[in-house]
């Protein structure tokens, strides 16, 4: 997370423009419980449970990413796409494993949303920045060969009982 350290004041202040407290780098002083969280038009999340964490070379990759999102601008603002971890999703095979989702409600793109991204271990720091501004574009995924997605079964294909 981003800190910002103003030189009028030497206070830190998180990227949502709260005072933080000394030695941390987020935690506000004082806490509003109810402070809506940053907007953002796509989220993704990166499977880091076992077998996907054992395929990237860094535990450090969502860092990574959102250190690239702040150099291509894409950290904050309406294109905002934001990182988040998460545990199995049961699709180990195709690992490493990130989810999309747009946000819809506000301004993601529709034709974006839910799709699965395998094998984002062997993503170079270009593909991240072009699938960055792909996002951030409306760009259809579907129409881009770089980012291979794992398939999704038909629902007739397992029925109920
Ligand atoms: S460990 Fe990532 S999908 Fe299972």
């Amino acid at each position: 997370m981003e800190n910002n350290q103003t030189p009028k004041d030497d206070k830190t202040y998180n990227l949502m423009g709260s005072e933080v407290v000394d030695g941390f780098v987020c935690k506000p002083k004082v806490l509003d419980p109810e402070k809506p969280i940053m907007h953002f038009k796509t989220q993704i999340f990166l499977c880091h449970d076992e077998r996907c964490k054992k395929a990237h070379k860094t535990d450090l990759l969502s860092d990574d990413l959102r250190d690239i999102l702040k150099e291509v601008n894409l950290a904050r603002g309406e294109n905002r796409i934001k990182i988040s971890r998460t545990g199995c999703f049961g699709a180990c095979r195709f690992r490493s494993v990130a989810n999309l989702y747009e946000n819809t409600r506000v301004n993601g793109h529709p034709k974006n949303n839910n799709l699965w991204l395998r094998n984002i271990h062997k993503y170079s720091k270009e593909k991240w920045i072009e699938l960055f501004q792909a996002l951030a574009e409306n760009k259809d995924i579907d129409d881009l060969v770089d980012f291979k997605q794992i398939p999704l079964s038909e629902i007739k294909e397992y029925p109920n009982g």
